[in-house]
């Protein structure tokens, strides 16, 4: 433990200015939306269904993902609770989103989305050329945006850089997420009652824009004549593609321009870095489309233990089985090296409460050290989000009370324990964080304790964007 309290105590006292001053421009696409945070806890729910003049029908399984009716969003809800599942819907219509509105009462309203989140983040904390894929150039959206934010602007024919705050336009098109903070508890839905047994969220989407994973002409065409310019890309949002509400378009059409451009941008820069955050995707045919499709193609992922029970599920079932029974660091780690089998260029970060565990190909001692670090300074990162909610600058982790989690730390002593044996070894993983074969290098790190997080949402985002960024400077 003191070693880990040490290292994070080196990390904070570094001066990370000349870091980030070698950075080169970072590409940040493709969802952005605003998020409106709505609390939710056992008394909300029964004042609002309370307030139904009708029986709620729980039963009946839904076919669509679609909520078309106040019915489907408790139905939904009550699934969500069920499993404290980070469940994700979509709304087509502005009755229902008015409802919401109506019933509930909003507490916060932020940037949404991967891509918004993470742009506004790596500005706070001074990362100089942040260019985003903006889907639409709506002012509300934009207002919520870093204004210094850099986006592509077209006047004529002729493209260019702009930065947020100077954008004249207004696209009205929706493209707001409810998001549904639920805390564990008994909730009850009238005469149906639901134990959750974990915190999580639930958002319902009234997006057309993200939903067909918007990219401007104007971005598509300028990352491409520009990418030697960007030494990483982070991209995120195939999650909420929904054909269903796209008629005319299949999966595999709204995501084919994506992956067309990443093969364009690696073609013409090879150095490139693309970093694939990958998000709950609810649709089990998205999954295989984006492990078939989008894998290949991309250098590093990030996800958590709920995104990698869901991919998983198709690459591996039974492993998926074996880690559905019990989340142990050994089962978590047999996940990722299943996924790092099937694609063995991938550098995959898998972020859980206590520990983080990146696997990638071999790699030399440096950049071991420099993973290190960057995995120490998402965890500093996260833990003032979840303590404060926002980063206002680089200084932020000074603040950070250095408790490093005693769970993380058991965690990784079993997987230590369980490599040593698997793999002949004497190694002593968990208090040097790194363990390497001929075929993969485990670069590990118990996180910061935070006892009460105020903040949820974004979490996730926070700590592979700036673990993929110090790892690649
Ligand atoms: C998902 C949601 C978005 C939220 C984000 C946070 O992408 O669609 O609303 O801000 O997750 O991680």
């Amino acid at each position: 433990m003191k070693i880990w309290t040490e290292a994070y105590l080196d990390v904070i006292s570094e001066d990370l200015e000349p870091i980030l001053k070698r950075t080169k421009g970072v590409l940040v696409g493709f969802n952005v939306n605003i998020d409106k945070i709505i609390e939710i806890t056992p008394e909300v729910i029964n004042t609002v269904i309370s307030k139904q003049k009708y029986q709620i029908n729980l039963q009946e399984k839904r076919a669509s993902k679609i909520v078309r009716s106040i019915e489907d969003f408790f139905y939904f809800l009550f699934q969500s609770l069920k499993e404290g599942r980070a469940d994700e819907y979509l709304i087509v219509s502005n009755q229902i989103s008015m409802w919401i509105e109506r019933n509930f009462s909003v507490k916060d309203v932020k940037i949404g989305g991967q891509a918004g989140i993470i742009a506004n983040l790596l500005k706070k904390i001074n990362v100089n050329q942040i260019l985003l894929s903006l889907p639409i150039f709506n002012k509300e959206l934009m207002k919520l945006l870093d204004s210094s934010i850099l986006v592509v602007s077209e006047t004529g024919e002729r493209l260019s850089l702009e930065e947020v705050r100077n954008i004249d336009e207004h696209e009205s098109n929706p493209i707001i997420h409810y998001v549904f903070e639920f805390t564990e508890g008994r909730y009850s839905f009238g005469d149906k009652i639901v134990e959750c047994k974990r915190s999580n969220r639930f958002i319902i989407s009234f997006d057309l824009v993200n939903s067909i994973l918007k990219i401007r002409d104007s971005f598509y065409n300028f990352s491409i004549d520009n990418i030697r310019n960007f030494s990483l890309a982070i991209v995120s949002g195939f999650h909420l593609v929904h054909p269903e509400v796209h008629s005319q378009k299949t999966i595999d059409m709204i995501i084919k321009p994506a992956r067309d451009l990443f093969q364009k941008w690696k073609k013409l820069n090879p150095d490139i870095t693309i970093h694939f955050e990958i998000a709950a995707t609810n649709d089990k045919d998205l999954r295989k489309k984006i492990i078939d499709t989008i894998l290949p193609f991309v250098d590093s992922i990030g996800l958590n233990e709920q995104e990698l029970l869901d991919f998983i599920e198709i690459i591996d079932p039974t492993t998926y089985l074996l880690l559905k029974g019990n989340l142990s660091s050994v089962n978590l780690f047999k996940g990722i090296r299943k996924i790092s089998s099937k694609f063995p260029h991938l550098r995959i970060h898998l972020h859980y409460l206590g520990y983080y565990l990146t696997l990638s190909p071999p790699i030399s001692k440096e950049l071991v050290s420099r993973r290190k670090k960057s995995l120490l300074l998402a965890s500093l990162f996260a833990a003032e989000t979840a303590d404060k909610k926002v980063i206002t600058s680089k200084e932020d982790i000074l603040n950070v009370q250095i408790l490093v989690s005693s769970k993380g730390m058991n965690e990784l002593h079993k997987l230590e324990a369980y490599l040593n044996e698997e793999y002949n070894k004497i190694s002593i993983f968990a208090e040097e964080g790194w363990f390497t074969t001929p075929s993969f290098t485990l670069v590990s790190i118990p996180t910061i304790m935070v006892n009460s997080p105020k903040q949820l949402v974004g979490l996730g985002d926070t700590i592979s964007s700036i673990s993929v960024l110090f790892d690649n400077i």
